[in-house]
């Protein structure tokens, strides 16, 4: 036991003696390669010191740069305003291209002031990651960016982008697993999706793309993630729009103008966990394949057309509900007891729901049944302790009774819109004692 021991300490001590004596002493920097990143930083206009690093030898140790441990190139460069407090502001120069094996490269939030993309990046063919957001890019997208047959990924959501066509992009596509392009003025229509076959993310939303989905979209098995709300898409989204999606998560086409057309008994490929469909018109019946969803959390039908009752396994099958929005419908029917639900934030206002409050979660924290025709004794909301409420909302309903005085139970309620004014009054006279 103690020769074993002591054979380990041996061991130790001559390791500990190579790394001084050899490893981390030696330079790994290519002395071209800091070369180019000096010019590089001499391009931007560094007020927050971000990187004072940016001086010795030994250029792998500066703030935001990594290299290969066994070619020591430059293989990493990320400079995203996350990662430091401040931010990078000037001109992005094209030393860069002296990074020959460069494959990440993170610019994202910082403050390029409306410069275009510079359309040198389109040939550091090299680079499988590139992260352009929120940094105050403007102009359109260069064509050069086609050039980047290897990206993996590619993010220039945030800026204030300008293109007619995406077809610009189509020889990226292929490699491409997530695009993000949101919250951009792009337009035109959505660009033909099967040339985007390991495509896991598509990120459109705020945007202004016009057209129909292409139903293609259907066949991009590898989708998790797909996101085109707030744009200007029009027509008919059918089964086959997600016929392979089998993989699908995220699902939100939310706020263009898009009608869902699917058959009443559609069971389709994908369990998703997000459902948004806000200002589609998906009624008037409520989907019916939603209740094949189990792994659902986040469901959003506000302003979907709907004119129909609610559904019992609404409440009753999707247990791990925790955001339920179906706001300005027409949905009837009564609430039922919600105390064994996972619901946290429900939205059911300017609908046609009637019958009483209904118990909520113990771990509800926003409910909203405004514009409902709700009846009976508002004292039901004291039958729980609701801890983690902190915004109820029961205005425009007809419901009656003194207010109550069980606010012990909600000791986190920060808003209380209770009844009509009538009420209200006296809840307040009742509040300020
Ligand atoms: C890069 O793209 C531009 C514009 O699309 C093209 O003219 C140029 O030949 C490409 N360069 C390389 C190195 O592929
Ligand atoms: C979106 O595009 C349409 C059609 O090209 C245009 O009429 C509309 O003004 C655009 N909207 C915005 C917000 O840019
Ligand atoms: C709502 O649905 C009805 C059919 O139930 C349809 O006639 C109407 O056009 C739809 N309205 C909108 C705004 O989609
Ligand atoms: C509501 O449901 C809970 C849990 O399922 C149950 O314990 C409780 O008695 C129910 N309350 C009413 C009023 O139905």
């Amino acid at each position: 036991m103690i020769s074993h021991k002591g054979k380990s300490i041996k061991l130790i001590l001559i390791v500990l003696l190579y790394v001084f004596v050899s490893g981390d002493a030696e330079v790994r920097c290519i002395e071209s390669e800091r070369e180019a990143l000096l010019s590089f930083k001499n391009g931007l206009i560094d007020e927050y010191d971000v990187l004072s690093s940016w001086q010795s030898k030994e250029c792998c140790k500066w703030h935001g740069v990594e290299c290969s441990s066994t070619t020591g190139h430059v293989t990493t460069l990320q400079l995203s305003g996350l990662d430091h407090d401040g931010v990078l502001k000037g001109d992005v120069r094209s030393s860069l291209l002296e990074l020959h094996h460069l494959n990440r490269l993170d610019l994202s939030l910082n403050d390029f002031g409306g410069i275009p993309i510079p359309e040198f990046i389109g040939s550091m063919k090299q680079l499988q990651h590139l992260s352009l957001s929120g940094s105050k890019f403007a102009g359109s997208i260069p064509p050069q960016l086609g050039n980047l047959t290897n990206l993996h990924s590619l993010d220039l959501s945030y800026n204030s982008l300008s293109s007619t066509s995406l077809s610009i992009l189509a020889p990226v596509f292929e490699s491409l697993e997530i695009l993000d392009l949101s919250y951009n003025q792009l337009n035109g229509c959505i660009p033909d999706p099967s040339a985007f076959s390991s495509l896991k993310e598509l990120h459109l939303l705020k945007n202004n793309f016009t057209g129909s989905i292409p139903s293609s979209i259907g066949q991009l098995s590898e989708l998790q993630v797909l996101d085109l709300s707030y744009n200007s898409l029009e027509g008919l989204v059918s089964e086959s729009h997600f016929s392979k999606l089998d993989k699908l998560k995220t699902l939100d086409l939310s706020f263009n103008a898009l009608i869902l057309d699917t058959a009443p008994d559609w069971s389709p490929p994908f369990q998703l966990e997000s459902i948004s469909l806000g200002g589609c018109d998906v009624g008037p019946y409520f989907p019916k394949w939603i209740q094949t969803q189990r792994n659902l959390y986040s469901l959003d039908l506000r302003r979907a057309n709907i004119t129909d009752e609610a559904p019992r396994w609404l409440w009753s099958t999707l247990s791990l509900l925790t955001n339920l929005d179906l706001s300005d419908n027409r949905i009837s029917g009564a609430i039922p007891n919600l105390s064994s639900t996972s619901i946290r934030y429900m939205v059911l206002s300017n609908n046609q729901f009637s019958g009483p409050i209904p118990l909520f979660s113990t771990v509800a924290s926003d409910i909203q049944l405004s514009g409902n025709m709700l009846s009976g004794s508002i004292l039901s909301i004291c039958k729980t302790s609701n801890e983690h409420l902190r915004t109820l909302v029961l205005s425009n309903n007809q419901l009656s009774g003194e207010v109550p005085n069980c606010w012990e139970n909600t000791p986190n309620l920060q808003s209380l819109d209770l009844l009509t004014t009538v009420f209200r009054v006296k809840f307040l006279a009742l509040w300020a004692t």
